[in-house]
């Protein structure tokens, strides 16, 4: 079995039920259950004797030698984090303690029960590592795309807390032999994701009538990956991955947040041909830019694709249109998600539109 942490979240839902689905593996899920962890992702688990929830945080070190000792789990799979660039600005505190220390005590729990594998399990364990690439920094337009070699140049509390737990993960592996492997992956949509995130936050607002809010001059370009290929590349990284080796993840797909949100506009438009707000985009709205707004990100996947055979599958046509009528689908899960601790968030973030 593998022991999984943020299960609970956007990436790390869509990785159980992909998990379960394609190997029948049994799992643990830990997670703490911050604003991001919502167990409705994983409703249709219920019943399902391969799969088990602790709720907890992967700084409760007694807690996670407790569940490394009674599971015994080959592998850890290690998601759990605070992920939102803009939540890092506002409050950075919390980026330390999950995304460094939590890594780092992680790593120490791990690094006792490997060493206490017999000979086989220690050849065969595995602590898998989900890192961003926006621990390369920003690229300028013309740019080569950020290889496995390029330097680490985090620019947010964020990415430079996944940078330092990178660091962390690799010392262990240099120093004491532990088999890690980390994944740079780029910018995933899909089901599930907490709408403080672009692609949900333009769909909610779209279809509610209310602003899209495109920080800056909207140019600002992100290589986006749907979560089902990001999924299966982790299930081959963890499979065929080489320890100590890092793999960047991602779809070869670059657009400006403005040429996104038109995507996501036109969809709207052509399933919802009797909404008021049509044309959707015209509810665009240029407000303040983020602070250390990365300029543009962009994947060179050539080593997961030469060395481990993996490519993305999705298309980002078909990739959009798959999520937004999974929004469409799913307005029980986004009504419920909308209330209480988002609706905060949406009062501190963001503030009167300010035209550019
Ligand atoms: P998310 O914010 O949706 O989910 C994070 C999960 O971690 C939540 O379920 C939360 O409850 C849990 N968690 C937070 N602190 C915890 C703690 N101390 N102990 C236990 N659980 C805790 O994040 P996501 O978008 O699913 O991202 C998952 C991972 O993938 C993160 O490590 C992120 O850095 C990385 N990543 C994300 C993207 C992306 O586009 N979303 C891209 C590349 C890498
Ligand atoms: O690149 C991988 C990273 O992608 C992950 O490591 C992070 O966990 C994940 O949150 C994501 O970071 P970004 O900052 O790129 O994602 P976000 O969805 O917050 O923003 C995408 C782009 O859209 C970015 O250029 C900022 C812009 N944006 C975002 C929001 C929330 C807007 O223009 N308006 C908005 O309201």
């Amino acid at each position: 079995m593998i022991l999984v942490t943020g299960g609970a979240g956007f990436i790390g839902s869509n990785f159980i039920l992909d998990w379960l689905a394609a190997t029948g593996e049994p799992l643990v899920n830990l997670d703490k259950l911050t604003y991001a962890g919502n167990l409705e992702n994983l409703a249709s688990l219920a019943a399902d004797r391969s799969y088990l929830f602790v709720r907890g945080d992967i700084n409760d070190t007694h807690l996670v030698k407790r569940l490394l000792q009674e599971h015994h789990p080959r592998a850890i799979v290690h998601f759990a984090a605070e992920s939102h660039v803009d939540r890092s600005i506002h409050g950075p505190a919390a980026f330390m303690e999950t995304n460094v220390v939590g890594t780092f005590r992680l790593l120490e729990a791990a690094r006792h029960h490997w060493a206490s594998l017999e000979a086989e399990e220690k050849v065969q364990f595995r602590f898998l590592h989900i890192s961003t690439d926006e621990v390369y920094g920003s690229l300028e337009p013309g740019d080569v795309s950020f290889r496995e070699t390029s330097p680490f140049m985090p620019n947010s509390p964020y990415s430079a807390s996944k940078a330092a737990a990178d660091h962390w993960v690799r010392a262990y592996h240099q120093t004491y032999g532990l088999p890690v492997l980390t994944t740079h992956c780029s910018n995933n949509y899909g089901p599930y994701q907490f709408p403080e995130k672009f692609i949900p936050l333009i769909i909610l607002n779209a279809l509610r009538g209310k602003p899209l809010p495109i920080y800056g001059d909207g140019l600002n370009i992100r290589d986006w990956l749907y979560v089902g290929d990001h999924c299966a590349a982790l299930r081959v990284v963890l499979a065929k991955g080489t320890p100590g080796e890092t793999y960047n993840i991602g779809g070869d797909n670059e657009k400006t947040n403005l040429d996104v949100m038109k995507m996501v506009c036109a969809v709207l438009d052509e399933l919802r041909p009797d909404s008021l707000f049509k044309p959707h985009q015209s509810l665009l709205t240029f407000v303040k830019d983020r602070p250390g707004h990365d300029r543009r990100y962009a994947i060179d996947a050539g080593k997961i694709s030469q060395q481990l055979d993996w490519r993305p599958e999705e298309s980002f046509a078909g990739g959009i249109r798959k999520t937004v009528q999974w929004y469409f689908d799913h307005s029980p899960w986004l009504e419920n998600i909308t209330s209480g601790a988002y609706q905060q968030w949406v009062t501190t973030h963001y503030r009167p539109a300010v035209r550019q």
